[in-house]
C-alpha cells in the first residue's frame, strides 16, 4: 500500500506539541514546512540531530520554512529532553525553548498514519520506534519531498537545506538541479523543453555537453537566481566559467 505520494495534500492533523496543540496547516500558514521524526527522546543520535536543527533554524526561517519534530514519547519527556539538547548545543535555557515544536505521538497514531515506523528498531515492549523521516511540504500544503532513514543513521540537515534550495528554485523556475548542486551553480534545462524556448527563457545562455550518442540532452544554464554572476561573456558560448567543470 503506497503511503503519502509526492503531490498529495499533506494531512491536516491535530497534535499535542511542546508549544501547545497544533493543527498542521494552520501552524504552517503560508510557509513551507518540514515535519521530521526521530526514534526516541534521550538517545544519542537524536540529540545530535535535534541540536543541529536548532542551530540551523535561522537558515530554515530565512527560506520561509517552519519546522516541526515528532516522536512517540510524551510531552513531559520532550520538555525534559529539550534541556539536554540545548545543553548539547551549549545553550542555557528553560524547557520548550527549542526553536520548533515537538509532537508527542505516544499512541503512535500519526507515526502509523504517516508510515514513519522502523520495523527493525523496537522498544522494550517490542513495539517499533519511529524512523528518521523527513517530509517537506510546499506552501500549497502538498508533499514535495520525503526521506526515510533507519534509526541507526543520523541525517545531514545541511543536505535538507540544500534540497529546500532546489525545491524552492524549481518551484519558481523551469529548471532542474544536478547531482550535488548548490545555489549559484549551473542548473539543468529540463529535457522536454524545446531549444527555442530554452533560448528565450534563459538569456544567460544554454550550454550543452557533447556526448557519444550525439544527443544534446545535457544542457546547462547559469542559476537563474544568480544571473550575471555566473557567465563570463568574453568566453566561448559553450563554456561559461561556472559550467566549465561540467562540460
Ligand atoms: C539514537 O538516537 O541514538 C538511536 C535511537 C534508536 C536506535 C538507535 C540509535
Amino acid at each position: 500500500m503506497p503511503g503519502l505520494l509526492l503531490g498529495d495534500v499533506f494531512p491536516n492533523f491535530e497534535a499535542e506539541t511542546t508549544c501547545g496543540r497544533v493543527k498542521l496547516h494552520e501552524y504552517l500558514g503560508d510557509s513551507w514546512g518540514i515535519l521530521f521524526s526521530h526514534p526516541r527522546d534521550y538517545t544519542p543520535v537524536c540529540t545530535t540531530e535535534l541540536g543541529r536543527v536548532a542551530r540551523l533554524s535561522g537558515e530554515f526561517s530565512k527560506r520561509g520554512v517552519k519546522l516541526i519534530a515528532l516522536s512517540i514519547d510524551s510531552l513531559e519527556d520532550h520538555c525534559g529532553w529539550s534541556k539536554d539538547i540545548l545543553a548539547y548545543n551549549c545553550e542555557k535555557s528553560e524547557c520548550c525553548k527549542l526553536p520548533y515544536p515537538i509532537i508527542a505521538d505516544s499512541k503512535r497514531e500519526l507515526a502509523v498514519a504517516l508510515g514513519m515506523l522502523d520495523p527493525d528498531e523496537k522498544d522494550k515492549d517490542g513495539l517499533p520506534l519511529t524512523a528518521r523521516c523527513v517530509f517537506v511540504i510546499g506552501t500549497d500544503k502538498r508533499l514535495k519531498l520525503s526521506l526515510l532513514y533507519p534509526a541507526t543513521t543520523g541525517r545531514s540537515f545541511d543536505e535538507i537545506l540544500r534540497v529546500v534550495d532546489s525545491l524552492q528554485l524549481t518551484a519558481e523556475k523551469r529548471v532542474a538541479t544536478p547531482a550535488d548542486w548548490k545555489p549559484g551553480e549551473c542548473v539543468m534545462v529540463p529535457p522536454n523543453m524545446p531549444e527555442e524556448e530554452a533560448a528565450t527563457l534563459f538569456p544567460a545562455g544554454v550550454f550543452s555537453k557533447e556526448l557519444p550518442s550525439g544527443k544534446k540532452y545535457l544542457r546547462y544554464t547559469p542559476d537563474p537566481r544568480n544571473q550575471g554572476e555566473c557567465v563570463d561573456t568574453e568566453r566561448s558560448q559553450t563554456e561559461p566559467n561556472s559550467c566549465t567543470s561540467l562540460l
